[in-house]
């Protein structure tokens, strides 16, 4: 059984010294290689929607989005519209974005609404999903409104975010206990954004799982505030965190353990599995979500959240700083992936090659195998056991 827990801010600061006194970094044990075919093949992609993504608990937005009774968010992700709203009651619910007349979307972007009304012919329904009003409802006869409330899925809110499953049976490894915390109750949504990039969603993960790129890619910006190639990983379960220290690390040197404060110092980029990376910032955090539309693009849903009031001067100016700095940071990596993406069908490469720094890439990969197997040994169904298709 492996462990959920990641190791806490000390050890990994002290760990971080001994990396850079020594000139070294974590290495896993083995390098890996991925066959090309798995980034390019329609069969291999609609299986690890279908079988994966859509079988684990996977987070669809910060606890944060949905402040208050009737706050949603809607989008699709992994191809399905889906809604996720707070209740009267306090609770996330998720349920499929499509009306049970005749399927279109009752909900869109985001927002508060003290009940749906569907634009289509006015079916109205309460944040319970309950279906409470049909227009000239004497043309149905028959209907029985209690068995025809929206669809919902299984949600759990878990770590400051709201976590939806599409599918069931979830392989045996996705229970979300023991998470670590990793977006705090205190946390507010700045903004949220979407951006289509035409790349596979596994080589867009695959950017932010190793250090070995710093310096190359990002010469003017993260290097030289960072580290080349010096990194702390953790693994807990099927997903990793993995530390970026900043140079500014070294102050700690001074200070006793236990005054270790981390923030300011590294950034941690936690990548919950299969598809969603978490990035931690001075004054904020970045959650994004790589949601595959097709087999080479991918719609980054990015969530940016932050536990500065909107008077704090000084955190402002450092969020505005410190997110013109990651934009740019974000554009290298774009510009690297999309290239790799661009040469996947010139025969160049059977496979890639990931080394002992790219260890939690060969995790990834080797976790994503694994579900593939279990998926297929167990037809999809609704997550309340009828079959899905
Ligand atoms: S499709 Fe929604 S009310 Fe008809
Ligand atoms: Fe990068």
């Amino acid at each position: 059984m492996s462990t959920m827990s990641v190791r806490d801010d000390a050890s990994v600061v002290q760990r971080i010294f001994d990396h850079i006194d020594n000139r070294t970094t974590d290495l896993s044990a083995e390098t890996w290689r991925e066959p090309v075919e798995n980034y390019r093949s329609a069969e291999r992609f609609a299986a690890e929607r279908e079988l994966v993504l859509r079988r684990y608990p996977t987070p669809f937005c910060p606890s944060a989005a949905l402040p208050e009774s009737g706050s949603y968010i809607a989008r699709d992700a992994v191809g399905t519209p889906i809604l996720a709203v707070r209740g009267a009651d306090g609770r996330a619910r998720a349920f499929r974005n499509a009306c049970r007349h005749r399927g279109t979307q009752f909900a869109a972007g985001a927002g508060c609404e003290k009940a749906f009304v569907c634009r289509y012919h006015g079916w109205t329904y309460g944040l319970d999903g309950a279906l409470r009003h049909v227009p000239h409802e004497y043309g149905f006869p028959g209907l029985d409104k209690s068995a025809r409330g929206l669809v919902p899925l299984a949600t759990a809110e878990v770590a400051g975010m709201v976590f939806v499953t599409q599918d069931a049976p979830s392989p045996p490894d996705a229970s979300l206990d023991q998470l670590p915390p990793i977006i705090s109750p205190q946390h507010r949504l700045l903004q949220s954004a979407e951006l289509e990039v035409p790349v596979n969603w596994k080589i867009f993960a695959e950017g932010f799982l190793e250090g070995y790129h710093i310096r190359s890619t990002h010469t003017e910006t993260f290097y030289p505030v960072q580290f080349d190639n010096l990194n702390v990983i953790d693994t807990f379960g099927r997903n990793h965190r993995i530390a970026f220290p900043y140079r500014a690390v070294n102050k700690l040197r001074t200070m006793a353990p236990a005054d270790w404060s981390v923030d300011g110092k590294l950034t941690y980029v936690y990548h919950l599995f299969p598809n969603v990376m978490i990035a931690t910032f001075p004054a904020n955090i970045f959650m994004t979500v790589l949601d595959p539309v097709a087999v080479d693009r991918t719609v980054l849903v990015t969530y940016i959240l932050t536990t500065r009031g909107p008077d704090d001067v000084e955190a402002q100016t450092t969020i505005k700083r410190g997110g013109d700095f990651v934009t740019i940071g974000a554009a290298e990596d774009r510009e690297v992936v999309c290239a790799i993406q661009r040469a996947l069908a010139s025969g160049a490469n059977e496979f890639f090659e990931f080394g002992r720094f790219e260890g939690l890439i060969g995790h990834f990969h080797r976790e994503l195998d694994a579900a593939l197997e279990f998926g297929k040994s167990r037809p999809p169904a609704r997550p309340d056991g009828t079959p899905s298709r």
